[in-house]
C-alpha cells in the first residue's frame, strides 16, 4: 500500500471503529444499496459496510488517494465484515456545482462535517431516500427548516454501539434559543445550532 494513502487514511481514522458503527446502524435502519457522500474527503469506511458508494471532494488529496484504487481497497478489505467487493467511486469536483451523477439515484446521502450538503445535492437523492446529516456545520438546521425532508430517525452513541432511534422524535431539534432562525441565518453562520436534546446524526427521509 502507498505510504500516501496510509497516511491519510491514518489521519482520518483517529477513532477507530466508529464510523464502521455509524454506518452499520444506518445501513440496518435504512436502504442504503447506492450512498452519496459529498465532502468525503478519505473517509472511506461507508464502504465498510456499504455495497456501493461515491465520494466527492475537491481537495487534491482526496483526488489523489482514491486514485490509488488498489490502496483503498485494500484499507476497505481490511475492515470489511462481509465478503464480496464493494463499488467504490470518486469525483473530484465541486458538491455545490453539477455534479454527473443521475438525479434521484442513490438511497442514502450522506453530509458529515462538510458544509451544507442537504442544499446542493437533494437532487441526487430518490424520492424516499434518506439524509444523514451531523450538525456541526448547520445541515441539520438547513435540512430541519428545508420543506423537502422530514425528520425520521436520530442516531445516538451509547456504550460504545451507535443505535437510530425512531421514537420519540419530537424532543429533537428543538432550539434553545426562542428566536426562530431562517435558512439565510444558517448560511451565514455555517454552524449548527443550539438544540435542548442533541443526537449525535440525524436521519431525514426526503419526500
Ligand atoms: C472537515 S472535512 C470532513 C471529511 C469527512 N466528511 C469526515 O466526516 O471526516 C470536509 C471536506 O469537505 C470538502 N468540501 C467542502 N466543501 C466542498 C464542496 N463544495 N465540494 C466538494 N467538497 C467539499 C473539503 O474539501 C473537505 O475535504
Amino acid at each position: 500500500m502507498s505510504d500516501r494513502v496510509r497516511a491519510l487514511w491514518t489521519g482520518q481514522n483517529r477513532h477507530p471503529g466508529d464510523r464502521a458503527r455509524l454506518f452499520r446502524a444506518v445501513g440496518d435502519a435504512v436502504e442504503a444499496a447506492h450512498v452519496l457522500c459529498p465532502g468525503s474527503f478519505v473517509d472511506v469506511s461507508p464502504s465498510f459496510v456499504l455495497p456501493s458508494v461515491t465520494y466527492v471532494d475537491l481537495d487534491d488529496r482526496a483526488a489523489r488517494f482514491f486514485a490509488q484504487r488498489e490502496s483503498v481497497a485494500a484499507i476497505v478489505a481490511e475492515h470489511r465484515d462481509s465478503p464480496g467487493d464493494p463499488e467504490i467511486h470518486f469525483l473530484h469536483g465541486d458538491y455545490a456545482g453539477h455534479l454527473d451523477l443521475p438525479r434521484g439515484g442513490f438511497d442514502l446521502l450522506v453530509s458529515l462535517y462538510a458544509g451544507l450538503v442537504s442544499e446542493h445535492c437533494t437532487e441526487y437523492l430518490k424520492p424516499g431516500g434518506t439524509l444523514l446529516a451531523n450538525p456541526s456545520h448547520g445541515d441539520v438546521a438547513m435540512a430541519s427548516l428545508d420543506d423537502r425532508y422530514v425528520l425520521s430517525g436520530v442516531v445516538v452513541h451509547r456504550g460504545g454501539a451507535s443505535r437510530v432511534r425512531t421514537t420519540g422524535l419530537e424532543q429533537y431539534l428543538v432550539p434553545k434559543a426562542s428566536t426562530p432562525l431562517t435558512r439565510d441565518d444558517v448560511r451565514e453562520r455555517g454552524r449548527g445550532v443550539a438544540y435542548t436534546r442533541s443526537a449525535f446524526a440525524y436521519l431525514f427521509t426526503h419526500r
